[in-house]
């Protein structure tokens, strides 16, 4: 068996696959509604939101109900890039509304010195910007900039998709209105659902928009099926919501979101550390390195990946973009396991020497 150290859809222990395999349930049972409601109130009460709910789909349709939920036609939404899922954030929003996109080079972080301009110049009524830019390993300073998009009256969303519960989020305090994060990558489940969250400005846009562009993204529908019976609106993917529910029994085992954040920061400082010790240069600017995933330089890229591969049956994946040709990522996310992250690094030494 190989070693999966891509960022996501991430390595899943045994204990987390295996608690799928039980006996189908329907979705309209009790046993259902026990798991759905307890998966809904522990997102809520992990990311402080007013309300939230897990989505079938991945962290892309999380993003899009966000979106479609949030956004009006003749208004506009203001998004923060740097790199290709903060691009991807704005191509889903034109989708819905006038987009007005600043970027900054990939590898760059976003802090509110950067930002505060943009969120000064713009007459934008809805934010949005990526929380980890997954595409080069770049942790954005989020708080900073959410907080003073909002102070300026924008309802803000915020693409958490490879970042919670890597890095904290408690949405009263950094005035996010709408959060999504996909639970293929740091809640550590296989792929095939997002979690949504909501603030109460969200839950009254959503309940006062005229018209919501959308059947099956519809927010009022996940609400009212909610309140009313404590179920899904469609047909949920059952296994995933088990799988995800043995991943938050993990993180909760494990001392909560604050130890799991800090287990994320202090595995990522190692990972740069050993990357740095082979002579790699990261890509991230110093101070914005993300806590899920490292990215370095290599100028034979594929080369190193497939000798990963084929060599050492180590999966880790190219850069995005600017780096795609020169960047690598290795993913510490999730329920990493600390031994096959070693003996990965391990390898990764080898080939660095092999194909020096
Ligand atoms: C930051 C970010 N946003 C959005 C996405 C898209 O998520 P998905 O592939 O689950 O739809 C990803 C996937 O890697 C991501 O890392």
């Amino acid at each position: 068996m190989g070693i999966l150290l891509a960022p996501g859809p991430v390595y899943v222990p045994e204990e987390v696959m295996l608690s799928q395999v039980k006996e189908m349930i329907t979705h309209r049972s009790g046993a259902f509604r026990d798991l759905y409601v307890d998966l809904c109130t522990r997102s809520a009460k992990y990311v402080d939101a007013e309300e939230a709910y897990v989505v079938t789909g991945s962290g892309t349709l999380g993003i899009e109900m966000c979106i479609l939920n949030c956004v009006k036609p003749a208004e506009k939404m203001l998004v923060l890039s740097n790199g290709n899922f903060g691009d991807l954030l704005a191509t889903t929003a034109e989708v819905y509304t006038n987009v007005e996109k600043k970027s900054i080079p990939p590898g760059k972080g976003w802090d509110l010195e950067k930002a505060k301009g943009h969120v000064d110049e713009s007459d934008a009524a809805v934010f949005g910007m990526v929380y980890n830019e997954t595409g080069y390993g770049v942790r954005n300073h989020a708080k900073e900039i959410y907080q003073y998009a909002k102070k300026k009256g924008m309802l803000t969303i915020m693409d958490s998709v490879s970042a919670w519960p890597s890095l904290p989020m408690d949405m009263k305090g950094y005035c996010v209105d709408f959060f999504a994060v996909g639970c293929q990558k740091a809640i550590g489940a296989p792929p095939g659902a997002a979690v949504i969250g909501l603030g109460k400005d969200a839950i009254e846009r959503i309940e006062g928009m005229e018209r919501i562009p959308s059947h099956y993204g519809n927010l009022k529908r996940h609400r009212k099926t909610y309140k009313e019976k404590g179920q899904t609106p469609n047909t949920p993917a059952v296994t995933v919501f088990w799988a995800m529910q043995r991943c938050y029994d993990q993180m909760d085992k494990e001392g909560g979101v604050s130890a799991w954040v800090e287990k994320h920061r202090v595995i990522s400082e190692y990972v740069r550390g050993r990357v740095e010790g082979m002579g790699l240069e990261l890509i991230p600017e110093k101070g914005f390195e993300s806590y899920s995933l490292t990215a370095f330089k290599h100028p034979k890229a594929a080369e190193v990946k497939k000798r990963m591969a084929e060599k050492y049956g180590i999966s880790i994946v190219g850069c995005k973009g600017d780096f795609k040709d020169n960047g690598l990522r290795i993913a510490h996310m999730g329920l990493f396991d600390g031994k096959n992250l070693e003996i990965g690094l391990d390898a990764l030494e080898r080939v660095i020497r092999e194909v020096a």
